[in-house]
């Protein structure tokens, strides 16, 4: 039974009709104090908790959706976190400062069997769970939403970190040059990018990276392209916070497209397969 948190029910639906799962009818409700609540049926048999933690309030969901499977009769708990919030501190960065995808990481492992998580920031992230943890990589399926006739496409990472991303993308799409940007991010939402050498004049360019948050790496890198044809923007975590989309608009950018780990309107991919196939496999 596939039991699914707040945001994340487009996914899990299409989880249960890729698997042929049942989909519980979970309920989610709110105290006057602002605590939450869930609720799922009876469980015969293993639990899938599908749950994007993409807010604090996300996180505690996502545990209190492990315990009430554990609760409702669930003989196996995998944790689906399709997109996971806190992977990127993944280290201290500044003395004082926690390893927060330790910390979230830790307290997920203590209600479920294994973990799957999707493009999870740094693979090491997934050596944080106490329990088996897998990566799904489901950046392949980003080009299809992609225009049929991209003019001598190049595909950009934002940084060095992204150029597999690109790669795959470029690969998906069946033809393309790649190359990255340099990053040097100075705050959480003032980033600046130098370009990279590939000559993009009157060419189509697609920037890929693996989360879209405030929009600062994405902006920055398509105001550095010099005189493309037209420029996409696609990533695996739409998380698009405040005026990113705008930002993205106002960089010149033609369309955005991200997969559903995060429910927004650019989510045209559905990580479903990809999920579903490593759920199969375990
Ligand atoms: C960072 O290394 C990530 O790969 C993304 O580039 C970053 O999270 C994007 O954040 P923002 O949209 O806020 O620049």
């Amino acid at each position: 039974m596939i039991l699914s948190g707040s945001a994340t029910q487009q996914l899990a639906a299409a989880l249960a009709a890729e698997l042929g799962d049942d989909l519980a009818r979970v309920e989610y409700e709110s105290f006057p104090d602002g605590e939450h609540i869930v609720r799922v049926p009876p469980i015969d048999g293993r639990a899938v908790v599908v749950a994007s933690t993409v807010s604090s309030d996300a996180h505690v969901e996502l545990l209190q959706l492990q315990d009430a499977a554990h609760e409702a009769g669930a003989d196996e708990i995998v944790t689906v976190i399709p997109y996971m919030g806190y992977a990127r501190q993944d280290e201290a960065f500044e003395p004082g400062e926690p390893v927060s995808a330790r910390t979230m990481a830790r307290a997920i492992s203590t209600g479920t069997d294994r973990v799957v998580t999707v493009c999870p920031h740094e693979q090491s992230v997934l050596g944080f769970f106490d329990v088996p943890a897998t990566g799904v990589d489901a950046s392949a399926h980003l080009a299809n939403p992609l225009p049929a006739d991209l003019a001598d496409p190049v595909f950009l990472a934002p940084d060095e970190g992204a150029v597999g991303l690109a790669q795959s993308v470029r690969d998906g799409y069946g033809v393309g040059e790649t190359d990255h940007f340099e990053k040097h991010r100075h705050s959480g939402s003032d980033v600046t990018v130098t370009p990279s050498d590939v000559d993009v004049s009157g060419r189509d360019v697609v920037v890929v990276d693996d989360i879209i948050a405030t929009g600062s790496t994405m902006s920055e890198a398509v105001g550095e392209l010099d005189d493309p044809a037209r420029v996409y923007v696609t990533c695996v975590h739409p998380l698009l916070v405040g005026n990113a989309r705008l930002k993205l608009a106002n960089a010149g950018v033609e369309a955005v497209y991200g997969t559903d780990t995060i429910e927004r309107a650019v989510s045209t991919v559905s990580a479903a397969p990809a999920v579903a196939e490593t759920l199969q496999s375990l």
